[in-house]
């Protein structure tokens, strides 16, 4: 090409969703509310999911005065699959799901515990497989291909002592990530996920509030620092975009380089 031809390439494009509708589960507050935002920014229609009407009802106002948008909102538990299957039912069309709801737990593994193993393998995996599958049909039908953007953790690509329910529950997350991918990329649908390292938000603070385990996690991650939601937001912008057409079945792994020590 010479100097002078005009490019053909449109870096806007990575970060435009606009025609897009997408659901968010677990978008009250955290990674979920800020991928909510990016996603408004970049033209997407929203539904949001979380149990915490008062949040989802925030995230909505806050977006409505930045872009002019309105957003769906519904309080209902990720691992009701009624109610989240009365969600998918009520939706027009969809081209981009996330699966952000997530939870975690502290236990030493020689202590079994079966509640909390259901607890945390009900929303971590069961939750996310059946909103996936619910999605279905509706991302087959999507004119610009389907996503699915599934939030894993960097501890489901290394292990940490105490988490070993939660480790193995976001391994599953990845794999199911590339499992459906392999299954369903006939249907034009992408599945990707995101391995967040500790981001700030309400849930790490429970653990990041300690300053030894704090200092741990600081020593641990070669960057330096602990990441804000922003960091993780921007990655699931770029997987639900066109520019992710040939990306299927990863897990971008934005943990400051935990991972890679
Ligand atoms: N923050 C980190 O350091 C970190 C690191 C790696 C991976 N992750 C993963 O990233 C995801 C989000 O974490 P976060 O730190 O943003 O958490 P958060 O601040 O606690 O936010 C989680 C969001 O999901 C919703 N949610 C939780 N349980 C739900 C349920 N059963 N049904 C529907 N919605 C539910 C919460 O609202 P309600 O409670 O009102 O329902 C909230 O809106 C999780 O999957 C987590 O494992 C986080």
């Amino acid at each position: 090409m010479s100097s002078s031809a005009k490019s053909t390439y449109d870096v806007n494009k990575i970060i435009n969703l606009e025609g897009r509708r997408a659901l968010i589960i677990g978008a009250g507050r955290g990674i979920g509310k800020k991928i909510a935002h990016y996603f408004a920014q970049a033209g997407a229609g929203l539904t949001l999911v979380s149990r915490t009407e008062a949040e989802l009802e925030l995230v909505k106002k806050e977006i409505l005065n930045e872009t002019g948008s309105v957003v769906d909102v519904f309080a209902a538990d990720a691992t009701d699959e009624y109610s989240i299957s009365k969600i998918f039912f009520s939706l027009q069309g969809l081209d981009i799901l996330v699966n952000v709801a997530g939870t975690s737990a502290q236990v030493p593994a020689e202590q079994y515990n079966k509640d909390l193993f259901s607890r945390i393998y009900g929303l971590n995996c069961h939750a996310l497989f059946f909103a996936c599958a619910q999605a279905y049909p509706l991302l087959c039908k999507s004119k610009t291909g389907g996503r699915i953007i599934n939030i894993s953790s960097h501890l489901g690509v290394v292990g940490l002592p105490l988490r070993t329910i939660y480790c193995s529950s976001k391994a599953a997350v990845i794999h199911f990530t590339k499992t459906l991918a392999v299954e369903w990329a006939k249907d034009h649908i992408t599945v990707n996920s995101i391995a967040p390292g500790y981001t700030n938000t309400e849930l790490s603070q429970l653990v990041l509030n300690k300053s030894d385990f704090r200092d741990e996690v600081l020593s641990k991650t070669p960057v330096g620092f602990i990441a804000e939601t922003d960091d993780i937001a921007g990655a699931a912008v770029f997987l639900a975009s066109s520019s992710s057409r040939y990306m299927t079945g990863q897990t971008l792994v934005i943990d400051g380089g935990w991972s890679c020590v």
